[in-house]
């Protein structure tokens, strides 16, 4: 398949080129295109040959549901129904934003779009280029973050690129994604709020607008409780580079000592290693490649390279990558579940 590759300024949108991307979804077509989160890859919500052509492009498992984007906040009443009064409680205080909201979906929400499932996963994005994509195509628009199936999710048009091209009809470039971690979601279809995936939008910050505690699903981090998780995706080994990884946790010169002697002892077997760091310690590595990934002051930074430098540990094909710890707090809990999940949970505490 031909993949049309067309550049979008997000501030000054050109009409003809998001008039034809919006035709394209009319059509039946998968338009990859920039949220505030992650690029994602999207088809029309409501046609169940669309969405199949979704998980056909990812290689994408047809149990793990999707998530169906409005660009109106009144348009969630459309794709859900018994809408319970928290949900425009966090509406109201998110949207649009990095927040997916699960609750019971409307009888005309195909199986296909929610993973064979009775709820629907449903998000505003706040991008102009995706509001504008969901307005012109004239439907909600079904989208998974735009990469193959267990790579990182795609924080550059070139990510997307990498993965998709061939396999949809077109990718919008519209630039850098503003946060680099895909959203929160939190089901309200149950007995209270669960958060199934942490995001930028925090416990914290759910819980104030609530007004009551947001307990996380308790599966989420346990690889070893038995226990499934209630988001599909979560299962997955996601966001996984293809080298081994593992991630160091304690005081930061025990970490960087105990990094370097791994290293020594990778190189013993002509291993190639990436040292993923902080801006703080990096210059304190000898390692084949010493990756910055933000000040451990800033992690808002983190989470906006986090997947970029993944890939780039893919490109360098590297044998090895040691990683550093970061904080739990604020979206440092988001971090290092998409971390801990690149790792495959491999920690060593020191
Ligand atoms: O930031 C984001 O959310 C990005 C951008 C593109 O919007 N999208 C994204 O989609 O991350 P995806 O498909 O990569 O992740 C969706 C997650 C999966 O873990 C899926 O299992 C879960 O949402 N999910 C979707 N619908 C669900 C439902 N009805 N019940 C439980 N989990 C659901
Ligand atoms: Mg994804």
């Amino acid at each position: 398949m031909r993949t049309d590759l067309i550049e979008i300024d997000p501030w000054q949108i050109e009409d003809s080129l998001i008039e034809l991307a919006g035709e394209r979804i009319a059509q039946g077509q998968l338009v990859a295109f920039p949220t505030e989160t992650v690029y994602g890859l999207g088809g029309n919500a409501l046609d169940p040959d669309a969405s199949k052509k979704i998980y056909s492009a990812k290689g994408r498992p047809s149990d793990n549901p999707l998530i169906v984007h409005i660009a109106d906040k009144k348009d969630m009443e459309k794709i859900a129904r018994n809408v319970p009064t928290e949900a425009y409680l966090l509406a109201e205080a998110f949207w649009p934003g990095p927040l997916t909201i699960i609750l019971r979906k409307q009888p005309h929400v195909p199986m296909a779009t929610t993973g064979g499932l009775d709820t629907v996963a449903i998000r505003m994005p706040d991008h102009p280029i995706a509001l504008e994509l969901i307005r012109r195509s004239g439907c909600p628009i079904a989208a998974p973050s735009a990469n193959t199936s267990g790579r990182p999710s795609p924080t550059l048009a070139e990510h997307v690129r990498e993965d998709l091209e061939g396999k949809v009809s077109m990718i919008v470039d519209g630039g850098e994604v503003g946060i680099g971690i895909e959203s929160t979601i939190i089901d309200l279809s149950g007995e209270t709020p669960m958060i199934l995936r942490p995001g930028f939008i925090t416990p914290k910050m759910l819980s104030e607008v609530l007004h009551q505690e947001v307990c996380m699903d308790p599966a989420m981090e346990e690889k070893d409780s038995g226990k499934q998780p209630k988001a599909p995706g979560m299962k997955y080994r996601h966001y996984a580079p293809k080298a081994g990884m593992v991630i160091l946790d304690g005081e930061p010169t025990a970490v960087v000592e105990r990094i370097n002697s791994l290293v020594e002892q990778e190189h013993k077997k002509n291993h190639t290693v990436a040292v993923i760091a902080t801006e703080e310690n990096q210059k304190l590595y000898h390692a084949d490649y010493v990756i910055c990934v933000g000040s451990r002051k800033k992690p808002e930074q983190i989470a906006k390279n986090l997947y970029r430098i993944l890939r780039e540990c893919d490109d360098k094909n590297v044998d090895m990558i040691y990683s550093e710890c970061f904080d739990r707090i604020g979206v440092g809990m988001a971090i290092m579940n998409r971390l801990l999940k690149a790792a495959a949970h491999s920690i060593i505490r020191v």
